[in-house]
């Protein structure tokens, strides 16, 4: 089949979500029900830049392979549907449905454009509707808007989840500079909890997409609370990006004694990003928007624009005496990836090291590594490359896009040096695994520990990988393997 074919576009992702055409940005209403994962998305279907937002729709089995369901949400009179979240009534507290058929019940915002070309304030408010047949229609509630706008410009993105020690749902708002916790017993009349975060961690830009998530300690009983935070602008490569504070919610209020900045991501790339409501696992599942507000618009597809990161399993760790979060591919995503067998590569000190082959441009590279001083260069025929440089030593991990492909479409795509620090390698070897599709590059390094995710457009397939090894020692890659990754489109 030619590039021209379903799913087969230049820069097309081939095993991540995208919409078939026109515009998405954040993912929303991210609930499992019934054996589905129901995603949800920004939507804009009548061009290929943002505009009056709708939710678009898409279902799985697996979060992996995916179904394209009609639009479920459409803007109205009190205007567009902006960002939110999704959960399944159980108990029907809402009475939107019966004990036997609960209902999913979505969360959003309302944006009135009226109100905001006039310049008022209050232009954002809170809007829920139902579904009582597995998502595939939606009715508004008529009560609408269930939460006015008090006179704070940015007022949105409320995710909702069961709290089941105060038997309430818990929302989570950001209003500007910090998130509000409002409580409810049925989903449509809410009281202001408490706020947290106006002096708290980054705020270089307007707060967007909370969320706020219990967890337990990685090998351990105690339970912690994640509240991610995606910031626009102000994150640490310029742009849009995800801060997140480990503390304690007690049902009413949200405390860390967390006092540096972190962020899950620190490519360019992964943006208002939340988890899934009810899933069966045991790990969060999170999935972001695989693009930046800096350039989302001028990306060079036609067809439609962006893409979804890799479902992500989040785990939280103690490391000394700091909470990290983790993100890592699902386990589940390995059975689209053509298990190879590993060698063992040695490249000596000052030496490099180059494979070709046609797997690149749709692949999961991976090995293990005690080496701490390494560049690895994806590179075409083209002289296009990308260049990944690990300086363990300086406690950093760097990413050059600036020569992977197209760049020009906008000013700063190319021209900053993605930095990532990473102050907290393993002494001993540790995991390096990167995934490349037709438009994109994540990389976990040990085990999701320090992830950066990033879109590049190359103007030929990546076809060689180099590895150099920039440390005076010998350097061993352990299990090293190229594997082909299967598409997800048919
Ligand atoms: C984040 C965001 C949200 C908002 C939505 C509008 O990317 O700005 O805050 O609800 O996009 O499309």
């Amino acid at each position: 089949m030619g590039k021209t074919e379903y799913y087969r576009e230049p820069y097309r992702p081939q095993f991540h979500f995208s919409p078939k055409e026109k515009w998405m940005n954040d993912p929303n209403g991210m609930v499992y029900h019934d054996g589905i994962y129901h995603l949800f998305y920004q939507y804009y279907p009548d061009d290929i830049v943002w505009g009056p937002m709708h939710w678009g729709h898409a279902v799985s089995k697996d979060l992996l392979h995916w179904e394209h369901k009609p639009i479920a949400l459409y803007p109205d009179e009190l205007g567009y549907i902006f960002s939110g979240s999704a959960v399944v009534d159980k108990a029907n507290s809402s009475g939107f449905g019966t004990a036997d058929n609960p209902p999913l019940v979505a969360i959003f915002t309302y944006h009135d454009p009226i109100g905001e070309k006039e310049g008022k304030l209050d232009y954002q408010t809170q809007g829920i509707a139902y579904s009582l047949d597995h998502g595939d229609t939606w009715t508004k509630y008529e009560g609408n808007p269930v939460i006015g706008n008090p006179g704070v410009k940015d007022f949105r993105d409320p995710k909702v989840m069961w709290h089941g020690e105060s038997e309430k749902w818990i929302m989570t708002l950001v209003a500007g500079d910090r998130a509000l916790f409002y409580g409810s017993d049925n989903l449509k009349e809410w009281e202001l909890l408490s706020e947290f975060g106006k002096d708290k961690g980054a705020h270089g830009g307007v707060w967007e997409c909370p969320d706020l998530i219990p967890m337990v300690v990685d090998g351990t009983n105690e339970v912690k609370w994640v509240l991610l935070i995606s910031i626009n602008p102000g994150a640490p490569n310029s742009g849009s990006g995800t801060q997140y504070f480990v503390g304690d919610f007690d049902g009413t209020s949200f405390a860390t004694d967390q006092t540096e900045e972190k962020w899950i991501d620190y490519g360019t790339d992964n943006y208002a990003g939340v988890t899934y409501n009810n899933t069966p696992e045991p790990d969060p599942i999170f999935i972001g928007w695989m693009s930046n507000w800096n350039y989302a618009r001028d990306t060079p597809t036609e067809k439609w624009r962006s893409a979804m990161t890799l479902p992500r399993a989040l785990k939280l760790k103690q490391i000394s005496k700091d909470y990290q979060l983790f993100n890592y591919p699902i386990e589940g995503f390995n059975s689209i990836i053509a298990n190879g067998s590993g060698t063992t590569l040695i490249v000596p000190a000052g030496k490099d090291h180059r494979i070709d082959s046609e797997k690149l441009s749709q692949s999961e590279i991976r090995f293990t590594t005690g080496s701490k001083d390494f560049l690895l260069r994806l590179g075409n025929g083209v002289n296009d490359r990308l260049l990944l440089t690990m300086k363990g030593n300086e406690g950093l991990f760097l990413l050059d896009r600036s020569k992977s492909g197209k760049v020009d479409f906008q000013e700063g795509f190319g021209n900053i040096i993605q930095r990532m620090p990473v102050p907290d390698l393993p002494n001993g070897p540790y995991e390096v695994r990167i995934f490349v599709d037709w438009s994109s590059v994540e990389i976990f390094i040990n085990n999701g520990q320090y992830v950066m995710t990033s879109q590049i457009f190359p103007n030929e397939d990546y076809s060689e990988l180099t590895i150099e090894n920039l440390s005076a020692e010998t350097m061993e890659c352990i299990d090293f393997q190229v594997n082909g990754v299967d598409r997800i489109w048919e």
